[in-house]
């Protein structure tokens, strides 16, 4: 199973703020998104399903929450621990792991392969996608977009690789 994380992050890392992205909406960077996960089961922090903003796959989600009797609509199943999410998704080509902040801290010395869109601004957050080292993560490709009527910032698709997996 490959393990992937996929983000969207300002330039200072910001990914949320009150729950929702600190950019007005970029359809690209949400058709990416879909294209990317396409197939793919994904898994979220509670928090970031509970937001307005959630994102979701077709072919299943897990939930992470500590709330045992945590009541979650159809195409959602409750897992304990970002462990037990992806033991259940062991037999998976590849999984999606989709934040926010605290699963994408617990989740990154697992990955294989981070998806990154980098939104070129600064906004304020109160939710950041972790660092990481250019020595543990690789950039296999970047692709740059600017402004357009339908996206106010000009913003780029990074994909890293771990690099002891080349
Ligand atoms: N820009 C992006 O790409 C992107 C993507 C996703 C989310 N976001 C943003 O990120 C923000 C949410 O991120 P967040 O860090 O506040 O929350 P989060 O990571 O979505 O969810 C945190 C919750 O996950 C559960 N959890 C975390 N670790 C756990 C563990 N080890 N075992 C069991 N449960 C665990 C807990 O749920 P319980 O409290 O229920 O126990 C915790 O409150 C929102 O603003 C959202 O819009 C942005």
């Amino acid at each position: 199973m490959q393990i992937s994380l996929i983000s969207a992050m300002s330039e200072n890392r910001a990914i949320g703020l009150k729950g929702r992205l600190p950019w007005p909406h970029l359809p690209n960077d949400w058709a990416n998104f879909f294209k990317v996960t396409k197939g793919c089961r994904m898994i979220m922090g509670r928090k970031s399903y509970d937001t307005p903003d959630r994102l979701a796959s077709e072919v299943g989600n897990f939930v992470i929450t500590r709330q045992e009797d945590y009541a979650l609509e159809e195409g959602f199943t409750r897992a304990g621990s970002l462990e037990e999410a992806l033991e259940a998704c062991k037999n998976d080509k590849e999984v999606f792991v989709i934040g926010g902040a605290e699963i994408y801290r617990q989740a990154l010395p697992l990955a294989d392969i981070i998806h990154l869109t980098v939104v070129h601004g600064t906004f304020e957050g109160d939710a950041f996608f972790p660092a990481f080292s250019e020595s543990e993560f690789k950039l296999k490709s970047r692709q740059d977009f600017p402004t357009d009527e339908q996206h106010a910032y000009a913003y780029s698709f990074l994909v890293y690789e771990k690099t002891n997996n080349q």
